[in-house]
C-alpha cells in the first residue's frame, strides 16, 4: 500500500492525533519528522484520553515502529516522561521507537533563552510552548547544536555542552537570569545518554528498509501549514517546516517515497498564542466554539481563539502541499448553530486578493468575505455511515470541497476513533480498509 503524509492545514490542533490512530492499522510505521514537544495530539480510546507530545500516535499499536526523525528536536527528559506515562496507560512497546542521530536535543538553556526572547517582544511576543523550540532550533541553524548522536560519545558531548552553556551564561546573566553549572548540565544529560542510547539509530537507514521491506509509512505532520516556518505567518510561527517538504528533509526519505498528502482540516478554525486572524469569532460564537469544542491547548491548556472556516487559508494550505483529499474533523461542533459562515475569499484595500497573503501586516488588514449557510438540523455528532448525514452538512462539505479543489475522504463526527466517516471511494488507493474498519 501507499506511503502518506497527515498533516495539518491551519494553524495546527485538527485533530491529527486522532485521525492518524483511526487509520493507524493499515500502516507499518508511524513516521515524525519535525517539531518536538510542542506539539499536542489527543486520542481517546474506549473513553481513555492519552496526548502525546513527541512520541508518533501509532505507538498505541503495539506492532507499529514509531520514529522520530532528524527534523524532530528533543528534549530527553520530556521523551523519557513521555514513555513513563505511556507505560501507566499500560503501554510498554518502547522497543519499537527510534530516534534519529541526527536530532537536535533541547537543552535546560533554551527555554531559558525563549523566556528572554519572549519578554523582550512585550505585546508583540509569540506566545510560544515554552518549550525551548525555536532556541533549539536556533542553535541548530547556526551550527551550535548537540544532536542524539553525540550522546553516544560523552567526551564530544561534554566538550559541547560546555561551550554552550558558557556562551548561554553571558546571555543569561545579560538579562539578569541565573547561570547554568555547566558540570550539573553535562552529568544530567549524560544520564540520559545512558537511558536513550538504546533507541538512537540511523533513520533514513532504517526507513530504507522498511521500504525495500513494503511496509506502508504514516509520516505524522505536527503544527500545521499556517505554522510553518517559511509558509505560515511568521514571524507567528513555529521553528520548522510543518509543510510536506519538511517530511523529506526531516526524515532522510526521497519525494518519491511519498505517494499522497491528506491534510487534516478542522470544520470551523482555531488558534493558539498571537497572530493574525481573519476568521476569527469573537464574543458569544467564539465562546461557543470553545466550549463545545473543547477548545483548550492540548500541550499548554491555553484557550484556542476560535473563528469560521477559512477556505483561502485552507486551498493556500492544500496549493503548499499537494493536497488533494482532505479529513474534516470536529463537525459536530458546529451541530448547535442556525447559521455558519465560511470565508470564502478576502478584500485588501477594496480588491479581492488572490491568494493568501504573504505578509501579516496584510493579513491583519484583510476583509473576509463570507458566505451565510443555513446550519443542519439533525445533529451529526457520532455519525459513521455518510448515507445519515444531514444535507445541509452534505452541501457544507460539498461548498468546501469547491472552494479548496480538494475532496474530504473522512468526516469526523466526534473524539472517538469510531465516530469517523469513512469515504471510501477516496481512500481505498491509499490504504488497507478492512484493517482500519476491523478496529472500528
Ligand atoms: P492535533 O494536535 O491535530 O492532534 O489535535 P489536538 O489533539 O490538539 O486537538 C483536537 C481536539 O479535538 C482533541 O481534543 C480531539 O480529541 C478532539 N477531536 C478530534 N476530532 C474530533 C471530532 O470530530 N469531534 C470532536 N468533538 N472532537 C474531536
Ligand atoms: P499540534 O501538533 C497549535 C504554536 C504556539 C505558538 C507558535 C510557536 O498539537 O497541532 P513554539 O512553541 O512552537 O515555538 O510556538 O506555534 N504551536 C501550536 N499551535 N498546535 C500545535 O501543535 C502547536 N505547536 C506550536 O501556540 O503560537
Ligand atoms: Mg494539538
Amino acid at each position: 500500500m501507499a506511503n502518506i503524509v497527515v498533516l495539518g492545514t491551519q494553524w495546527g490542533d485538527e485533530g491529527k492525533g486522532k485521525i492518524i490512530d483511526l487509520i493507524a492499522p493499515s500502516f507499518d510505521v508511524v513516521a515524525r519528522s519535525q517539531g518536538g514537544h510542542n506539539a499536542g495530539h489527543t486520542v481517546y480510546i474506549d473513553g481513555k484520553k492519552i496526548v502525546l507530545h513527541l512520541i508518533p500516535s501509532g505507538i498505541l499499536r503495539s506492532d507499529k515502529l514509531c520514529i522520530i526523525g532528524n527534523g524532530v528536536v528533543i528534549d530527553p527528559a520530556a521523551f523519557l516522561d513521555e514513555l513513563a506515562d505511556l507505560k501507566s496507560f499500560g503501554i510498554k512497546n518502547d522497543e519499537n521507537v527510534a530516534i534519529s542521530k541526527k536530532a537536535h536535543l533541547i537543552l535546560p538553556y533554551h527555554s531559558l533563552v525563549e523566556k528572554i526572547s519572549e519578554k523582550k517582544l512585550g505585546a508583540k511576543k509569540i506566545g510560544t510552548t515554552s518549550r525551548g523550540i525555536g532556541p533549539a532550533y536556533q542553535d541548530k541553524a547556526a551550527r551550535l547544536g548537540i544532536r542524539a548522536g553525540d550522546l553516544l560519545n560523552l567526551s564530544v558531548l561534554k566538550e559541547k555542552i560546555e561551550q554552550n552553556v558558557d556562551e548561554k551564561n553571558i546571555y543569561l546573566a545579560h538579562f539578569g537570569e541565573k547561570k547554568l553549572n555547566k558540570e550539573r548540565v553535562f552529568e544530567e544529560y549524560a544520564a540520559y545518554a545512558h537511558r536513550l542510547e538504546k533507541y538512537i539509530k540511523d533513520i533514513s537507514l532504517l526507513l530504507d528498509d522498511c521500504i525495500r521491506q513494503k511496509k506502508p509509512i504514516l509520516f505524522e505532520g505536527a503544527q500545521g501549514t499556517l505554522l510553518d516556518i517559511d509558509h505560515g505567518t511568521y514571524p507567528y510561527v513555529t521553528s520548522s517546516n510543518s509543510t510536506v517538504g519538511g517530511v523529506c528533509t526531516g526524515l532522510g526519505v526521497g519525494p518519491d517515497k511519498i505517494d499522497a498528502v491528506i491534510g487534516i482540516t478542522k470544520a470551523y478554525t482555531t488558534r493558539v498564542g498571537s497572530g493574525p486572524f481573519p476568521t476569527e469569532a469573537r464574543g458569544e460564537k467564539g465562546r461557543l466554539f470553545m466550549e463545545k469544542g473543547n477548545e483548550y491547548g492540548a500541550t499548554t491548556g491555553r484557550p484556542r481563539r476560535c473563528g469560521w472556516f477559512d477556505a483561502v487559508a485552507v486551498s493556500y494550505s492544500c496549493r503548499i502541499n499537494g493536497i488533494k483529499r482532505i479529513v474534516l474533523t470536529k463537525s459536530d461542533v458546529l451541530d448547535a448553530l442556525d447559521e455558519i459562515l465560511v470565508c470564502v475569499g478576502y478584500n485588501y484595500k477594496g480588491e479581492r486578493l488572490r491568494s493568501f497573503p504573504s505578509e501579516i501586516w496584510e493579513l491583519a488588514e484583510v476583509e473576509p468575505l463570507f458566505k451565510k449557510m443555513k446550519g443542519w438540523a439533525e445533529p451529526v455528532y457520532g455519525i459513521r455511515e455518510y448515507s445519515s448525514l444531514p444535507q445541509a452538512f452534505k452541501d457544507y462539505v460539498k461548498l468546501i470541497e469547491d472552494l479548496i479543489q480538494a475532496d474530504v475522504s473522512i468526516i469526523s463526527t466526534g473524539k472517538d476513533r469510531k465516530e469517523s466517516v469513512l469515504i471510501e471511494e477516496n481512500l481505498k488507493s491509499l490504504m488497507d480498509l478492512d484493517k482500519i474498519k476491523a478496529e472500528l
